[in-house]
């Protein structure tokens, strides 16, 4: 067998699809520059899941932002397979917090609107909008318009409308954040049994602990001021998940793990005074908040279980 050849695929097997290395971003304002992300390194392979988690203002929105090709880094090097991230990409579907559906449009309109921008073929593409549909439990809201569609539902469409020309990567900032806990619950679910069908490579922000640890394959944790990656871990739970897993004592001693980290660059953050001023995120942290791990924690104020 040739050597040379068979090392090679190895190798490229391995290159991660997503790579940001040494990335800093500074937003120049009026008043004071506004460091969102001080420096940044994280790889993700193909078909990997990874969250990033952290409270508001951590910068976790920044740095999507400039994987997506949607802001600049100030420094460092994000690369897609290879190649620099320089403008938006079609191999990527963003999905945000609003589904942002066009509210005069039907379900299966939305879906396939992504379909119309980028001129490919409808017809091509109707039944995976309707295959896609039934996936997240939507067949027979066909022709209901968002306005008729509770907030899971027009997320759930928005899901499908990021996945119907089949990117690569996924990007999810916060997509669950506005719906209630059990939603939100059973939107987690979704989303995995979706990944299970459709394998994506995806991209996932979150200020939510048990979120990150149920979805991902590695979670992220960002902090500090000015923030930057404090902790990368592997979740050692098996695929595929059921919501049953949250009830382990594994599942619990992880989110343990990630609440520590986080509380920890907190603390760090009180001795390092006023950062850049941003009002929201860890507000009213206390000094001791690490006596209460759990529902007092400092971090309370945003990270949600
Ligand atoms: N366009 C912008 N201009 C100026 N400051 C910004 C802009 N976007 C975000 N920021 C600031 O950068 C920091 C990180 O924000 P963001 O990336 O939205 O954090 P997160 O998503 O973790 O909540 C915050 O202090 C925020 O106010
Ligand atoms: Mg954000």
């Amino acid at each position: 067998m040739p050597s040379v050849p068979l090392k090679a695929d190895h190798l490229v097997a391995e290159a991660p699809l997503v790579s940001v290395a040494n990335v800093q971003k500074t937003y120049f304002t009026r008043q004071s520059p506004i460091h969102a992300v001080a420096s940044a390194s994280v790889d993700v392979a193909r078909g990997e899941f990874v969250s990033l988690l952290g409270p508001s203002g951590c910068g976790k929105s920044t740095l999507l932002m400039m994987i997506a090709g949607l802001e600049k880094p100030t420094a460092g090097v994000i690369t897609l397979a290879g190649a620099a991230v320089a403008a938006p990409r079609r191999d990527i579907g963003v999905i945000f917090q609003d589904a942002t559906l066009l509210p005069w449009k039907s379900t299966l309109e939305n879906v396939l609107f992504p379909i119309r921008i980028l001129k490919l073929p409808l017809d091509k593409y109707r039944d995976r909008a309707h295959e896609l549909l039934k996936m997240v439990g939507l067949a027979g809201f066909e022709n209901k318009k968002p306005g008729e569609l509770s907030g899971g539902m027009r997320q759930r469409v928005a899901i499908c409308r990021a996945l119907i020309h089949d990117p690569e990567i996924l990007l999810m900032d916060e997509p669950f954040s506005a719906l209630d806990a059990i939603t939100r619950d059973q939107m987690n679910v979704a989303l995995s049994e979706i990944l299970e069908a459709y394998r994506k490579t995806v991209i996932f922000v979150t200020h939510s602990i048990r979120e990150a640890a149920f979805l991902s394959d590695r979670v992220v944790v960002m902090g500090g001021r000015p923030s930057t990656i404090i902790l990368d871990k592997k979740m050692p739970f098996a695929r595929p998940r059921r919501f049953e897993i949250e009830e382990t004592q594994e599942f619990a001693q992880v989110c343990r793990e990630l609440r520590l980290t986080i509380e920890a660059a907190h603390g760090q953050r009180q001795g390092h005074g006023q950062g850049h001023g941003q009002g929201h995120g860890l507000g009213g942290a206390r000094a001791d908040g690490r006596q209460q791990p759990v529902k007092a924690s400092a971090a309370g104020a945003s990270i949600i279980e």
